[in-house]
């Protein structure tokens, strides 16, 4: 009798351990999935700029993202995708350049990212309402993912109009992907009411949501960050609660989206505009007009990092705002609004801590490649990967 109770109480013992253990082993593998990743965006026509601005994906150094996504592919009317340039995507190997990267780093994913600010929204509307189109679509972007050897989709469609609408595409995408092993990523708005979105039906067909925590202010009126982390007491009572990365991240969650498949997104360019006066430079004052084009990235009214580096860093004063944790730049009346080693390894430290997915950015393309500023080439990635990897060592 007492042998028996000591057996049963032993094999509770055991069955509580193995349960323990189970539970940490869950713990443990959870974290090493959904933590500290480093989801990087590639805009593809990088391969046409000039200079040190040129970066086809074979120069992404591949142990400094886990998640590269090659921007962009469109749609075509039935619901295939659309390959946007064929001579760089294919015959000159850019997409498979991108997945050749694995062989430097077998755990990094690649994804195809279709859309974008620029796609016809239309398209992406028209194939959302017909059953036919989605599953032509799921079909496609298997076969592509095979043929090049990707890990899946990247939504970005900017932006949906229905919920539901949004909702029957995710869920006939995952439902296909799903048995490939493929994944369903969506790039979204800066807040959860800016769209159609249904957050609690999304979350559970994506594996990764990626926050376009950036482009908060025009750079047409007066001075603003591109993404700030934290609000400026400067502003009203609505643009604390809505203009920056935190108020971002916190809304998507409050809404629904669970933390462990957010991304917090920084750019790797800043808001470039011209004062009205060089000596009126602090944040919100007044502005002439959007800067011209830089000879990289040749988009008004921005300048990547690179291009900071490489032709205005040298003579222009920068200068910390310890409220809002980024830099500004200015010189003369150029003011620019950016991210820098610092404010990224902010963002990421923040991805950390509050128990995200991990940080993304728009775009890996335009760090400081060359090294121009000083630190080392890459440096922007190298300031994120210190902070994520330091924290995955302190969790093992
Ligand atoms: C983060 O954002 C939320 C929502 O806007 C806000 O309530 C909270 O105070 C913010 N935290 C900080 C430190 O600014």
């Amino acid at each position: 009798m007492s042998n028996h109770l000591q057996s049963k109480c032993s094999d509770i013992d055991m069955i509580l351990r193995v349960i323990v253990s189970f539970q940490v082993l869950l713990l443990v593998s959870r974290e090493v999935l959904t933590a500290n990743n480093v989801n990087c965006y590639y805009a593809s026509w990088a391969a046409y700029r000039p200079g040190n601005g040129r970066i086809t994906s074979r120069d992404i150094p591949a142990n400094l993202c886990t998640h590269i996504f090659y921007a962009f592919l469109g749609l075509n009317d039935d619901g295939s995708l659309a390959i946007e340039d064929n001579d760089l995507d294919i015959v000159k190997g850019n997409f498979k350049g991108l997945s050749d990267l694995k062989k430097v780093n077998p755990n990094l994913k690649t994804l195809f990212s279709v859309g974008g600010a620029n796609a016809n929204i239309l398209v992406f509307e028209n194939i959302a309402e017909d059953p036919k189109k989605r599953k032509t679509l799921a079909e496609s972007t298997i076969a592509l993912c095979k043929e090049y050897n990707y890990d899946g989709i990247d939504i970005d469609w900017e932006y949906p109009q229905k919920k539901d609408t949004f909702v029957d595409l995710l869920r006939d995408l995952k439902t296909a992907l799903e048995p490939h092993e493929l994944l369903l990523t969506a790039a979204v708005d800066q807040l959860p009411i800016n769209a159609a979105y249904d957050v609690v039906e999304m979350t559970k067909y994506l594996d990764i949501i990626n926050v376009m925590s950036y482009d908060f202010h025009s750079p047409y009126w007066q001075t603003g960050q591109n993404s700030p982390l934290y609000f400026s007491p400067k502003e009203s009572e609505w643009q604390r609660d809505n203009l920056n990365a935190n108020s971002s991240i916190t809304h998507w969650i409050e809404y629904g989206a669970q933390p462990e498949k957010i991304t917090i997104g920084c750019g790797f360019y800043g808001k470039a505009m011209i004062l009205k006066d060089p000596n009126d430079h602090g944040l919100m004052a007044p502005v002439e007009t959007a800067n011209s084009p830089g000879p990289y990235t040749n988009n008004i009214g921005t300048l990547g990092y690179n291009e900071l580096c490489d032709f205005h860093m040298k003579d222009s004063t920068v200068v910390w705002d310890d409220d809002q944790q980024v830099p500004i730049m200015y010189k003369d009346k150029l003011w620019v609004g950016y991210d820098n080693e610092r404010s990224v390894a902010l963002k990421a430290q923040y991805a950390v801590d509050h128990g995200l997915f991990g940080i993304m950015m728009w775009s890996v393309e335009t760090d400081d490649s060359h090294g121009s500023c000083g630190n080392g080439e890459w440096p922007l990635l190298k300031s994120i990967n210190k902070i994520m990897k330091s924290n995955i060592a302190n969790s093992q």
